[in-house]
């Protein structure tokens, strides 16, 4: 695992979207897993100022999202669906035919998670996975838990979970759904190349247990460090509480 430490997120999406590009400029279909929520916004908005630029083509990827809220339609503006939509897919020549995601409007929770394992595995893989952490260690939604989940699952989210994602339901006057379908860690190992991203304090503890810490599915994000190929991104405020490397 290589941890690289940047002075802000501005570095870090500089860094990351020239990953990713570069990724897609090699290999015009690949598979690229996608994370929500603020971690990756910054590196999202260089890579469609690099497709206004015509430097990059998205129009033959294939894209895997990490998770949704259970109970939320597309067009809800805090789905995750639609967060993609709006932050990237919207504004570049993302194909939407190849966008896929976990439903979180279904009546059979286990057909949709066969669904997606066999849409991932039918794909050849994901090339690059993008991750956020939480601040509890999660990666997609696989919270805390006494076990590593291989495939996707349906998840009751955590109470920190719920604290740090609340916001934006309570700013459009909604609950925070309290169940999600996430990819599973299998899911997430089986990716060839992995990109996390964290910035800010909130996720110092994290980052600390994720570099420094045992293997434990106590905090999910530790079982990165089995995989052979994972840049972690780091901040100087997420990077606070490493100790000297
Ligand atoms: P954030 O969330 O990027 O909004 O901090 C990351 C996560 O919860 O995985």
């Amino acid at each position: 695992m290589r941890v690289i430490v940047l002075d802000d997120a501005i570095q870090i999406s500089n860094e990351a979207a020239e990953i990713i590009i570069k990724q897609v400029n090699k290999k015009r279909d690949s598979v690229i897993g996608f994370a929500t929520g603020a971690s990756p916004v910054e590196t999202y908005k260089r890579i469609i100022e690099s497709y206004e630029k015509g430097e990059v083509t998205l129009k033959h990827i294939t894209t895997f999202n990490l998770d949704e809220y259970v109970g939320l339609d597309r067009e809800n503006v805090n789905s995750y669906y639609y967060f993609m939509k709006d932050n990237l897919f919207g504004k570049t020549d993302v194909d939407f035919e190849k966008v896929n995601f976990l439903s979180g409007q279904i009546d059979n929770i286990d057909e949709e998670c066969a669904r997606y394992s066999a849409k991932i595995r039918e794909s050849g893989g994901i090339d690059i996975q993008i991750l956020g952490i939480g601040t509890n260690g999660h990666i997609g939604f696989n919270e805390p838990s006494d076990n590593f989940a291989d495939g996707p699952f349906a998840v009751k989210l955590t109470q920190s979970t719920i604290d740090a994602n609340s916001k934006y339901f309570e700013a459009v006057g909604d609950k925070m759904p309290e169940y999600a379908l996430t990819m599973g860690i299998g899911d997430i190992m089986r990716a060839k190349r992995i990109i996390l991203i964290a910035t800010g304090k909130s996720k110092a503890e994290a980052i600390k247990k994720l570099v420094e810490g045992e293997v434990t599915p106590a905090c999910p994000a530790s079982i990165l460090k089995l995989h052979a190929d994972v840049t972690v991104f780091v901040d100087k405020d997420s990077a606070s509480l490493l100790g000297d490397r």
